[in-house]
């Protein structure tokens, strides 16, 4: 209870436990002049369409200015529901498709629909942060299943899934890990989820943007009747337009539109009617692969430098395929709390991998975002994150 002038606010019990976030405060440290920054989980500003963008605004206020202004349907823009149907890679009806605002809004929907305080769900460790603070606020229990790049642990999700409300996964280039589940892996978990009645939550708004070979189907693919499919527009073509969208069972579909209703009334329809333009247009066919092309010389910046700057350090990363991100483990003793002030005053900023974590975090790791620095200010934040290890380490051995 907190009280200002004659006035007492009681806040909600949910209010416990939410907390400031950890991201948001390093982002303020990195911000500081001179400092490189792989602490931002941003797109790179450089894959905004400006000009295409410029012209849909044009085309749209032109030819549909005034249902663009108008208040819609609570399900999202009709063709640009069949569109995001049509393009996806298994069978899906426009009907199970509702655009949300970003696919953030969509997880909130999820977990206001299936969620109530004390009910168990089962996330992967580490799994988005993002997601962790919307559950939170509907106060489940939250369970974690370890894995590897093959998958998640499939005997401890067997213990922890049965009866718990959904599993949160993120199969291709997670945040914060940027691994990518294999097809052995993705089947493994859709068999164990559909042996023990647990649906599937799957996060996916980076699968488009791999460097080499695209990722294996999503698991909705496999298991549509037991999967909630969520996806953004935010990494494809811009955050600030709020677009994402989910593919849900049509069993769902009345509760998860009530609940968009009450949220927002409905995604803005004039930034749904440029996205159906652009997606009409077949823009993302070339758009995608030319962010593809920007990442991947960004990853091989990044991982180039680490190889050179890293040697002799106890220090492990992951070589992901796709994405945004690399994840770091730090040598026995250090962790990444205590490296990211001397990292600062090196000159680079990163985001320690705790939070990331809903039990068990490994206070040893810590994510690497390579999209936006450009190559030679990759170069420079990882050689100053090696001096800073590096001072540490000498530190230790006195
Ligand atoms: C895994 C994951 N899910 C969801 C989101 C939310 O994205 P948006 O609401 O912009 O679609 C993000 C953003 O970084 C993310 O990394």
């Amino acid at each position: 209870v907190s009280q200002a002038d004659h006035f007492f606010w009681t806040l909600a019990e949910r209010t416990t436990g939410m907390s400031p976030s950890v991201i948001r405060e390093t982002l303020k440290l990195s911000q500081r002049e001179g400092i490189v920054s792989f602490a931002g989980g941003l797109p790179s500003p450089k894959t905004f369409p400006i000009d295409a963008l410029r012209e849909a605004c044009i085309a749209v206020f032109r030819e549909s200015g005034h249902a663009a202004l108008q208040y819609d349907a609570s399900e999202g823009f009709g063709p640009l529901r069949e569109l995001v149907a049509a393009a996806l890679p298994w069978r899906v009806q426009p009907e199970q498709v509702i655009i949300t605002s970003g696919s953030q809004q969509a997880l909130d929907l999820i977990a206001k629909v299936l969620l109530d305080p004390g009910a168990e769900i089962v996330v992967e460790r580490p799994t988005y942060l993002g997601a962790l603070q919307t559950f939170t606020l509907f106060q489940p229990a939250v369970l974690s299943v370890g894995g590897g790049v093959d998958g998640v642990d499939v005997d401890e999700l067997r213990q922890k899934g049965s009866g718990a409300r959904f599993i949160y996964a993120l199969p291709s280039f997670q945040n914060p890990t940027g691994r990518t589940m294999n097809e052995a892996g993705r089947t493994a978990l859709c068999n164990v989820a559909a042996d023990i009645g647990l649906p599937v939550i799957e996060d996916d708004p980076y699968g488009d943007l791999w460097f080499e070979t695209p990722p294996p189907s999503p698991l909705a693919a496999r298991n549509p009747d037991g999967c909630i499919y969520v996806g953004s527009f935010s990494k494809i073509l811009a955050p600030g337009l709020r677009l994402g969208f989910l593919v849900a069972p049509k069993a769902l579909q009345a509760k998860l539109l009530q609940a968009k209703q009450a949220a927002d009334l409905h995604t803005p329809g004039f930034n749904q009617r440029l996205v159906s333009r652009l997606m009409a247009d077949g823009f993302f066919s070339t758009h995608i692969p030319s962010i593809r092309s920007l990442y991947k010389v960004q990853r091989d910046a990044m991982l180039g430098a680490l190889e050179k700057e890293m040697q002799g350090l106890d220090v492990h990363w992951s070589r992901p395929g796709g994405g945004m991100f690399v994840w770091m483990r730090l040598p026995t003793n250090l962790t990444a709390e205590a490296l990211l002030p001397l990292a600062v005053s090196e000159g680079v900023a990163f985001v320690p991998g705790a939070p990331f974590y809903s039990e068990l975090a490994d206070h040893r790791t810590l994510r690497l975002s390579y999209v936006t620095p450009t190559p030679q200010e990759i170069a420079l934040g990882v050689t100053a994150l090696a001096r800073a290890i590096r001072a540490t380490v000498v530190t230790n051995s006195q």
